[in-house]
């Protein structure tokens, strides 16, 4: 038994069945053996040698795309001389090394004005965070990016410690990583669902009522029809997603948030349709269907509610400037046509000498670049993920 296992189920025997968002918790973020801590071994868990990867593993273009969309904030703006891009979860930094890339190649005045700050879960004194800083700092460093480009911060309030930025919040992936409850219908009524110890000591389900009043009123606060579901209908509630959107909100003093996840409207994701909820756990590249094994050494993840992140933001002040789906945000920034722009440059004889070596070796890169691009565009994958733009507006006029 692993050392997370043993401290898990210490604390149900100690304190009976934990909420699936407590095992969450400790599965994924617990300070030394969590999963996104790097585990015991402190491996990374994102990218191709890892368990999952995600859209800037696959293509640059990507972060070519959302450091034009940052770009684009910063001139509606008005191209303020400090422009803060804050990044919630953002794990090894590949859009920061991407936006840096942008500014310095495409706008000297933007770049003198951005101040970027990571923020991670991964705790400081993690060796996975300081693998990561140092990667990031030797590509920083090669682009080249000021010595200075980006700090880390471990929490949003100290990535703002200065007061509301003037700038934006940029997320990718990280609100499905947040903990979230699981609620079923049993006997008519919701309950949640639990991790207990069965006889033989393994983690195993148990029902019970809802752990708070919030998980209770959660379906019902975003209209879904669950009562005319059938027994055994399940789903997963995350509270916490709507405090994090709160907390966004009070940083955000002028500009903008950008979260991209995959997701959908509280309409879409919570139907009939979808009878087991949108619970998946990942460990290399295999989807399992057993969430509650190796706790630290698989993903854990559901899909978000984006109606919760619209309704918090709007009560806070950041209403929706834009809800598209992530295919259709990388077309509007002009990512096909970055894509034929870079194959003309890079692979130059792709086309004219497609009988020598030189000319097949471009042909071959031209269509990897080109498959990367139709996979970030992909409606059942990559392209379906759900691009939310939030805009401060003060006391209902927008400030420009
Ligand atoms: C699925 S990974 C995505 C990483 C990165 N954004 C990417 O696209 O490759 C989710 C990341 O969010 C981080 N995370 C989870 N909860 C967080 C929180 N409340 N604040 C900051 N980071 C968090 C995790 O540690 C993890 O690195």
């Amino acid at each position: 038994m692993s050392e997370l296992e043993a401290i898990i189920r210490a604390e149900i025997e100690r304190a009976g069945p934990i909420t699936f968002a407590r095992f969450m918790e400790l599965t994924l973020y617990h300070p030394q053996l969590g999963y996104y801590v790097g585990g015991e071994g402190g491996r990374e868990p994102v990218g191709w040698a890892g368990d999952f990867f995600t859209s800037g593993d696959v293509s640059p273009l990507w972060g070519w795309a959302i450091a034009k969309q940052i770009h684009q904030f910063w001139q509606a703006l008005g191209a303020p001389a400090r422009f803060d891009v804050i990044e919630p979860g953002a794990g090894r930094g590949l859009l920061a090394a991407a936006v840096w890339r942008y500014a310095l190649a495409l706008d000297e005045r933007w770049a003198a004005a951005l101040r970027y700050t990571l923020v991670d879960r991964a705790a400081p004194d993690a060796p996975l965070r300081a693998r990561r800083a140092a990667r990031l700092d030797a590509e920083l460093a090669a682009i080249p990016a000021p010595p200075d480009a980006v700090c880390w911060a471990d929490n949003l309030g100290e990535a703002a410690s200065d007061g509301p930025i003037t700038g934006c919040v940029v997320s990718n992936e990280l609100v499905d990583a947040l903990p979230v409850h699981r609620v079923a219908i049993h006997g008519g009524q919701l309950a949640e669902v639990y991790v207990a110890l069965d006889e033989r000591g393994a983690f195993a389900e148990w029902l019970g009522e809802p752990s708070s009043a919030r998980v209770a009123s959660y379906l019902d606060a975003y209209g879904v029809p669950w009562r005319g579901y059938g027994e055994g209908w399940r789903a997963e509630v995350c509270p916490l997603a709507e405090d994090w959107m709160r907390e966004v909100a009070g940083i955000v003093g002028e500009g903008y948030a950008l979260t991209l996840d995959y997701g959908a409207s509280a309409r879409r994701l919570y139907t009939r349709e979808r009878p087991a909820g949108t619970l998946m756990a990942y460990a290399r590249h295999h989807l399992s269907e057993r969430p509650l094994a190796r706790p630290g050494q698989q993903d854990l993840t559901a899909h978000v509610n984006f109606s919760a992140l619209a309704r918090i933001g709007a009560e806070a002040g950041l209403c929706v400037s834009r809800y598209t789906t992530q295919a259709r945000l990388l077309r509007a920034l002009g990512a096909p046509e970055q894509a034929e722009q870079l194959a003309a440059r890079l692979f130059p004889h792709a086309d004219s000498e497609r009988h020598t070596d030189r000319g097949q070796a471009d042909y071959l890169r031209r269509a990897t670049l080109r498959n990367a691009l139709a996979a970030l565009l992909d409606p059942r994958g990559l392209g379906g993920f759900r691009a939310l733009i939030q805009r401060r507006v003060e006391e209902g006029f927008e400030k420009r």
